[in-house]
């Protein structure tokens, strides 16, 4: 499935996004693939199953996150292969998780059958596993396979893995899966709902844009802050326009079910506060993550562009 942008992206937007995504795909390839093939002892099963997820799919936005606010902080584009690679598997690995039966029991991710279902459940399982191994194995060593990228001092290479793993674990996404899960089918307030979207997905965008910043050289307190209250506001809003078009959009659009959530009887925005509410919430918190980050100039525009990107996204 190709991704593209609705009309109101310009074209300035879209070349820097396409060339974010070429390289998150090329990294990926060399980061998953090649090095992993060199073992003969493997499962060449659970490997292929670990390239259908990783690779030809997805919109990238967390290693965007990575490259775009890795270059607003003053970093090469090659010490930032890494990181935003080990952000998209992890990203990779919640998704297949998220689709298995025992949680959203969905069929369908990015436009083809969902990891389970296009080999089986234990392979799934043991895709995220392997998936989470490898993210914090490459960003712990930071080798580029051929390349050397070893150039970011290993005080903040530990500052990476140290803020992906709080990002991910039980005060984080895998905690926000757990209460998404808790709270399905039954009727909980805005605030708990804030709180979940946060978590299970707010939690790995914000992560991926510390990262990037983390990646400079000379690591300035004041842009980092700056770069964790856009990725906070980001993230929300990303959850709630995903709950918004699982309500508006068809399942073709999205390359994932549509209706999901009703389905599940998922705790949602929808649920909560219904479609005009919900959007306008989005919009708000969009802009609240654009008011954060002024003063970036021209630096600043792709992650102004991608704010609103995140709420008039049609997929
Ligand atoms: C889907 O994320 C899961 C959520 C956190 C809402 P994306 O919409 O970023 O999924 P891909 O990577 O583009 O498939
Ligand atoms: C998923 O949220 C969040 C994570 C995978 C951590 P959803 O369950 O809403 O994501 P989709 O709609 O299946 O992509
Ligand atoms: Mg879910
Ligand atoms: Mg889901
Ligand atoms: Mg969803």
């Amino acid at each position: 499935m190709t991704w593209t942008m609705n009309n109101t992206m310009n074209s300035e937007f879209e070349s820097v996004w396409e060339g974010y995504s070429q390289r998150t795909e090329k990294a990926l390839q060399s980061r998953l693939i090649s090095p992993l093939n060199r073992h003969a002892k493997a499962s060449a099963r659970l490997h292929q199953a670990m390239e259908y997820m990783c690779l030809g799919g997805g919109k990238r936005l967390r290693a965007m996150l990575v490259y775009a606010c890795g270059e607003v902080a003053g970093a090469d584009l090659e010490q930032l292969d890494t990181p935003a690679c080990a952000v998209e598997m992890v990203h990779a690995y919640s998704l297949v998780h998220d689709d298995l039966p025992v949680m959203d029991d969905d069929d369908l991710r990015r436009g083809r059958a969902s990891c389970h279902i296009a080999f089986d459940e234990a392979t799934a399982v043991l895709v995220g596993d392997a998936l989470q191994s490898r993210a914090f194995e490459i960003l712990a060593s930071g080798q580029d396979n051929d390349e050397q990228d070893n150039d970011i001092p290993p005080i903040q290479r530990l500052r990476m893995v140290q803020e992906l793993a709080l990002a991910i674990g039980s005060l984080g996404m895998a905690g926000g899966q757990a209460l998404d899960m808790e709270a399905t089918g039954k009727a909980i307030e805005y605030q708990e709902l804030v709180q979940i979207h946060r978590l299970k997905t707010g939690a790995l965008i914000k992560a991926a844009a510390i990262m990037g910043g983390l990646t400079s050289r000379r690591i300035d307190q004041v842009l980092l802050e700056k770069l964790a209250q856009y990725a906070s506001a980001i993230g929300l809003a990303f959850q709630t326009a995903d709950d918004i078009l699982d309500h508006t959009a068809d399942s073709e659009t999205l390359g994932k079910s549509s209706n999901a959530d009703r389905r599940m009887n998922k705790a949602t925005y929808i649920s909560l506060l219904g479609v005009d509410a919900a959007r306008a919430q989005a919009n708000k918190i969009s802009a609240q993550a654009i008011e954060s980050i002024q003063g970036l100039g021209d630096n600043g525009r792709f992650l102004e562009q991608l704010a609103q990107f995140v709420v008039t996204r049609n997929h």
